[in-house]
């Protein structure tokens, strides 16, 4: 039987070719895109890994500037802690809700003014709650002038100390 064009047979040709093409060009895509992705991915191992510190690093000052045992870093959320072994730097930034946090010299402790956590300046333990981890310790560094540098996406361990 024919239809209104009067070619059954041509429809048919004409739909295979178009289902054809339409596998070609599927395939053709899948192929492509995988070759894509794989250049992508090769691409990503010529760039290096960040070698020294990050974009949010940040002067703190002259070392002799940290004689106190607690520094408060302004507009940095941070701390210098100096003790006999050193320098270190310490997060400001309270992680129970992200308050920023004070050092209370005649409590010897870091407080939160927000909901009440304490932590231990020495080791930046939480004392008490509502916060469960402790404060983050970020790699400090002295640079050729003499300045030190804080690498808040350095963290580093409680025992990790600059020597002075
Ligand atoms: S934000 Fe510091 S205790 Fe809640």
């Amino acid at each position: 039987m024919s239809t209104s064009n009067g070619c059954t047979e041509c429809n048919k040709a004409k739909s295979g070719l178009n289902r054809r093409n339409f596998l070609n060009m599927l395939g053709w895509g899948s192929i492509s895109a995988f070759f894509v992705g794989l250049g992508g991915v090769n691409l990503r191992f010529l760039i290096p890994n960040r070698v020294g510190p990050s974009k949010n690093a940040f002067v703190a000052g002259r070392l002799e500037d940290f004689s106190q045992k607690v520094t408060y870093i302004t507009g940095r959320r941070a701390f210098i802690v100096r003790d006999d072994n050193g320098i270190r730097a310490l997060s400001a930034v309270c992680t129970h809700l992200g308050c920023t946090v004070n050092w209370i010299p005649e409590n010897d402790r870091i407080e939160c003014p927000c909901h009440g956590s304490i932590f231990d300046e020495e080791t930046g333990a939480v004392l008490r709650g509502p916060a469960t981890r402790p404060l983050e310790w970020y790699k400090v560094t002295v640079m050729n002038n003499g300045q030190l540098l804080v690498d808040p996406d350095d963290p580093v361990d409680s025992s990790y100390v600059l020597p002075v």
